[in-house]
């Protein structure tokens, strides 16, 4: 199926992807808001960091298992929620959730098969992200249908209130293709949006759908509704980590939305050290926004996450190779996780702490 040699990197599937694609969907797909500024900071910001390796420390038996929110998991990952996965290729979060394995994945509420077509197709363990409608009862039953057709978490998304400026969308009129769908939302008759001129379809149903004055206060109404554990997703300061804890949430992502939300914000690896040091381990931190090599994932271990999350590599796998695309990014991911581990001095995640990181020794 390659014509020259296999992809061996996710850099290669973006490649491979972008080559796949029309310019729109590509566009929409890679794109970040305004001048792009935090989208290249979160590869910019990765590439400062210096390891800082332990050598002779016996590393023949090596493993990534970790346990979060009760559950046992093989590796630090879990898939991001992305809208619109039909776009990449027809069997969209249904493959993504095969070729994840037992990796969990969080499905978008802008997923193009229903939540309940995903969970019976679905080899993974699945999270639920939300985004809160102004329509509350909307809401209220996609939390109820997630909760029924088994998902183990609700993933919500607090950097959304309107959709960033993403001007790359705006100059091809972006508008949602006529064979993908908003399948959780289909019953809703929420799954047309028809693109203004001049502006994003997704722009134009952000502004008319999702509630902007959801606040703190709002999150006492969504615990009340479902047993499952909250994530808020979309946090860039300390205060507003310590906030989501009193509020109850189960755990939180630090992200800034992989740079397609408000530009010039940081790199999310860059406020992790603040936020962790505010949480320490009252809760778990999740991170993620611009995750590519194993390194990466390494350096978000050392400076206090407990997981990442993998966002646009999925989605150049999918539209590479659907399913065996999907698994073969995460394997990727996970064989440099190994290899940095191995190099690093650390046979398990709990070896790995900020003493890798050559920066911060610098800074003392
Ligand atoms: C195409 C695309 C669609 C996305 N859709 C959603 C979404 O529906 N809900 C959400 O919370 N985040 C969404 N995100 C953000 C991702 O969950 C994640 O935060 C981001 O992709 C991380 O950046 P990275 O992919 O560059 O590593 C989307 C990202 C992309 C690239």
């Amino acid at each position: 199926m390659f014509s020259d040699h296999p992809p061996i990197n996710l850099l290669d599937y973006e490649q491979l992807a972008r080559d796949k694609l029309t310019r729109t969907i590509f566009d929409y797909f890679a794109g970040g808001s305004d001048d792009s500024i935090t989208l290249r900071e979160n590869s910019a910001a990765y590439d400062r960091i210096r390891l800082r390796p332990r050598i002779l420390v016996d590393v023949d038996q090596r493993n990534m298992e970790t346990t979060l929110l009760g559950k046992t998991l093989s590796s630090p990952f879990i898939v991001a929620p992305m809208a619109l996965a039909g776009m990449a290729h027809p069997d969209a979060d249904i493959a993504i959730a095969r070729g994840a394995d037992n990796t969990p994945v969080t499905i978008s509420t802008l997923s193009s098969y229903s939540l309940e077509e995903i969970a019976e197709a679905a080899q993974s363990p699945l999270w639920f992200q939300l985004y809160v409608y102004r329509d509350r009862s909307i809401t209220q039953k996609l939390v109820e249908r997630a909760e029924a057709a088994g998902y183990q978490a609700l993933v919500v998304t607090v950097d959304g209130v309107v959709a960033g400026n993403r001007e790359r969308d705006r100059r091809n009129e972006f508008k949602l293709p006529e064979n993908v769908t908003l399948k959780n939302l289909y019953d809703a008759k929420l799954d047309r949006v028809i693109a203004l001129p001049g502006a994003s379809s997704v722009a134009a149903y952000f502004s008319s759908q999702i509630d902007p004055s959801f606040s703190w206060k709002d999150l006492e109404w969504l615990r009340s509704i479902t047993k499952l554990p909250i994530i808020l997703k979309g946090i860039l300061r300390a205060d507003d980590a310590r906030r989501a804890h009193n509020h109850g949430a189960a755990a939180i992502v630090v992200s800034n939305h992989g740079g397609r939300q408000l530009d010039t914000v940081p790199a999310s690896i860059d406020v992790l050290p603040e936020i962790a040091a505010e949480i320490g381990d009252a809760m778990p931190i999740l991170l993620d926004s611009g995750i590519r090599r194993g390194t990466d994932v390494l350096k978000a271990l050392a400076l206090g996450a407990n997981a990442v999350m993998i966002g646009r590599p999925v989605m150049w796998g999918l539209a590479v190779d659907g399913e065996e695309g999907v698994r073969r990014v995460l394997e990727i991911i996970q064989e440099e996780l190994d290899t940095a581990m191995a190099l690093c001095g650390c046979p398990s995640l709990k070896d790995i702490d900020a003493d890798l990181i050559w920066n911060s020794i610098r800074e003392q």
